[in-house]
């Protein structure tokens, strides 16, 4: 079979579990040829080999498993992270959480921060490739998330920067940071997701609680006791006035909440 043929049969198979077949049919080809997807283009009549390992990772993709597991990495930002079903796959807005708190670390010049659900370790990377000088403790519950989080560490060479630490919340974190930020489950219990999220992502990274604020709640809390004057939190698009009316009960300085590419309430800053 050739590569155009490969790719025909592949949309046909995609079609009803992808919004773009064409596009993943031709990222999954790509990976199981270790070319760029422009190879494909350029040489559509060109035989594929072990063509019926390609067709299992359509059948995995039909079956709603993200493409990011079958492939092993995920995009954030201007790199490409190893992700595998331990770990959340990044999701584009919360590039928008790493834009606020990188403005806050320059303009503060902080140099002690904590990550709260570290995951693959998207944020921290990320920020730590941005201000060398800075340290980052960054937390997770899950163990699996902690050894991919390590592989993405090493493999961009931040293991100075970023300190991995197996903790609910910030229970084991020894340093003094200037700033908190988390991306952490804020999802509530009953919520229906989409098949290729419930059925494969792990739900300690989605779910927040009954309501799904609870930890949100906890990491307010957590960073106002310790004296820590920085957080910032990605949270659910109807969280705004909750998360509103849980501040204000509070003493703090200042909070502004932000919206993502959609236009849907995000996150937000606080500075106790
Ligand atoms: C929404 S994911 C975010 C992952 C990553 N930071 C990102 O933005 O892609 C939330 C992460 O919080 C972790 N987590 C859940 N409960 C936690 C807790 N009580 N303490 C620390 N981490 C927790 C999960 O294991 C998961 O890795």
């Amino acid at each position: 079979m050739t590569i155009a043929q490969a790719l025909t049969l592949a949309v046909t198979h995609l079609r009803d579990s992808c919004s773009q077949p064409r596009f993943e049919a031709e990222l999954l080809l790509s990976y199981h040829l270790n070319k760029e997807r422009l190879y494909l283009h350029i040489h559509e009549d060109e035989l594929v080999e072990n063509i019926e390992k390609f067709q299992a990772l359509v059948d995995r993709r039909k079956a709603h498993e993200p493409y990011e597991y079958i492939t092993q990495r995920a995009s954030f930002y201007d790199i490409a992270l190893i992700v595998s079903s331990g770990v959340l796959i990044p999701r584009p807005e919360t590039e928008l959480l790493v834009d606020r708190v990188a403005s806050i670390i320059k303009r503060e010049k902080i140099e002690e921060i904590v990550e709260i659900g570290v995951g693959s370790g998207a944020i921290s990377i990320i920020l730590a490739r941005k201000f060398p000088h800075l340290h980052i403790t960054a937390t997770d519950i899950s163990e699996d998330a902690l050894a991919i989080a390590s592989q993405n560490v090493q493999e961009f060479g931040l293991q100075e920067q970023i300190t991995l630490l197996q903790s609910n919340l910030m229970d084991k974190v020894t340093t003094k940071p200037q700033l908190v930020v988390s991306n952490p489950p804020y999802i509530a219990r009953d919520f229906k997701l989409e098949k290729n999220v419930n059925d494969y992502e792990p739900h300690t990274a989605l779910f927040g609680g009954e309501v799904g604020d609870e930890l949100l709640h906890k990491i307010i809390d957590d960073v106002q006791s310790r004296g820590v004057k920085w957080l910032a939190c990605e949270m659910g698009y109807d969280q705004k006035a909750s998360m509103q009316s849980y501040l204000n009960a509070l003493s703090i300085d200042f909070s502004e909440f932000y919206q993502d590419f959609s236009s849907f309430d995000r996150g937000f800053i606080v500075k106790f």
